[in-house]
């Protein structure tokens, strides 16, 4: 029997994150929604993402007696309603008008704390302003240190009390769809720019309003004549920093008041040393298989790290994660909790807020079930009891 998923472009419509990612691959133009999906080189760590959670199966308990699910726990020192991070991405106005607030507002909505990237198109401030938000705040170390420590200083200023490094991008990672689709950086091809015409409801909610949106944090990292979108990629690019190492993790450690998380660890001896140094949480992440391809699966490395780190600091995970199911993998596993990337600009793609809190609705129920299918009713009760390996049976 033929099996067809829905085939429209209604948000409401979309039974799981895949229905979700359909729906936002017919409202995108081709150049955002590849940004959006595409992975580095051959894409086999993007792959592997998806594949790594059969690595487990469940072996559930059938007579526990389950009573209501409880699914909220403790990040940082703060209560949450679920196990999830909306996690940092980069150029999310690019996606829908003002994505970045559509993105918070839902977070807040659901009570999630929500991280922006340093690349945003929104302000720290005005995130920092969205009601009853645990924003987050991630940044890179760029060669100018004078504006990472300006940047630090602006978040304290600005209230922020979570600090985010990223340490998996100090190269940018090459990803050839985008190579493929702009003829230079932010100027799409002439093919792409006639698929555009496909797309008149991204034209009037996007170009229209404020034309390409662009970066609000970036300050004087660029230089007069560089504001542009075009003249900020090319800078960001030279302004990446590989000579990245444990000395800027300690300064900043020293220097942030607040809570300090290290996100793009794949190796769980890293995972130690951050521990180690008093970071308060790591997040293992491939970047979502966007930078180094044939790395590991966080998932894959989850157990080890998780044995390093103890109960030294919290343990996130991101990369791959779509279904509840592989969420409670996870955190069975060990995580903290998980945090999303494509899963929740899906839903911003597909139906602005209203789509992110359809796409953290869909997380939470799939989350509650299968839990209760486990036998387990709260998130705090779940181990490595529940799972088998299904490699080694
Ligand atoms: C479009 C896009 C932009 C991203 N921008 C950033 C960023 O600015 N900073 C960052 O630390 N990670 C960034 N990431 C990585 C995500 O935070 C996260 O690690 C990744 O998306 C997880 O993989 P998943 O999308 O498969 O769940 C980005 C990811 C995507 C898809």
């Amino acid at each position: 029997m033929k099996r067809r998923p829905y085939t429209g472009t209604d948000y409401q419509r979309a039974l799981n994150i895949a229905d979700l990612e359909r729906i936002a691959r017919r409202r995108l133009p081709n150049f955002v929604f590849e940004y959006l999906q595409g992975g580095a080189d051959d894409e086999r760590t993007l792959r592997r993402n998806r594949e790594v959670f059969d690595d487990y199966l469940f072996e559930p308990r059938t007579l526990t007696r389950v009573g209501p699910r409880e699914l909220s726990t403790t990040l940082l020192g703060q209560r949450h309603a679920l196990p999830l991070v909306i996690g940092p991405t980069g150029y999310n106005g690019m996606l829908t008008r003002h994505g970045d607030i559509k993105l918070a507002t839902a977070a807040s909505g659901a009570n999630i704390p929500f991280v922006l990237s340093n690349v945003a198109t929104t302000s720290l401030e005005d995130i920092a302003a969205v009601e009853g938000l645990n924003a987050w705040m991630q940044i890179y170390f760029y060669r100018d240190r004078d504006y990472v420590r300006k940047l630090v200083d602006r978040c304290q200023t600005a209230g922020y009390e979570t600090l985010v490094v990223t340490t998996d991008s100090a190269i940018y990672g090459n990803r050839e769809w985008d190579l493929r689709n702009f003829r230079k950086p932010m100027q799409p091809t002439l093919r792409n720019l006639a698929h555009l015409l496909t797309r008149p409801r991204w034209i009037a909610d996007v170009l229209i309003p404020d034309g390409m949106p662009a970066f609000k944090n970036l300050g004087d990292l660029l230089p007069p004549g560089k504001q542009s979108v075009q003249g900020a990629s090319a800078v960001i690019g030279q302004q990446l920093d590989p000579t990245l190492n444990w000395d800027d993790i300690a300064w900043l450690r020293d220097r942030w008041p607040g809570k300090l998380i290290v996100k793009g660890i794949l190796s769980p001896d890293e995972a130690a040393q951050a521990a180690t140094l008093g970071v308060d949480a790591v997040v293992l992440s491939n970047h979502g298989g966007r930078q180094l391809d044939h790395a590991r699966s966080p998932f894959e490395v989850l157990p080890e790290a998780k044995a390093r780190v103890g109960q030294r600091c919290q343990l996130f995970i991101d990369s791959g994660f779509r279904r509840g199911t592989e969420v409670v993998k996870a955190l069975a596993l060990g995580a903290d909790a998980v945090w999303l990337g494509r899963t929740t600009l899906y839903g911003l793609a597909a139906g602005g807020q209203a789509g992110v809190e359809h796409a953290l609705e869909i997380l939470q129920g799939e989350i509650d079930r299968t839990i209760g299918l486990l036998g387990v009713d709260r998130i705090a009760d779940l181990d490595a009891s529940a799972l088998v390996n299904s490699r080694r049976g």
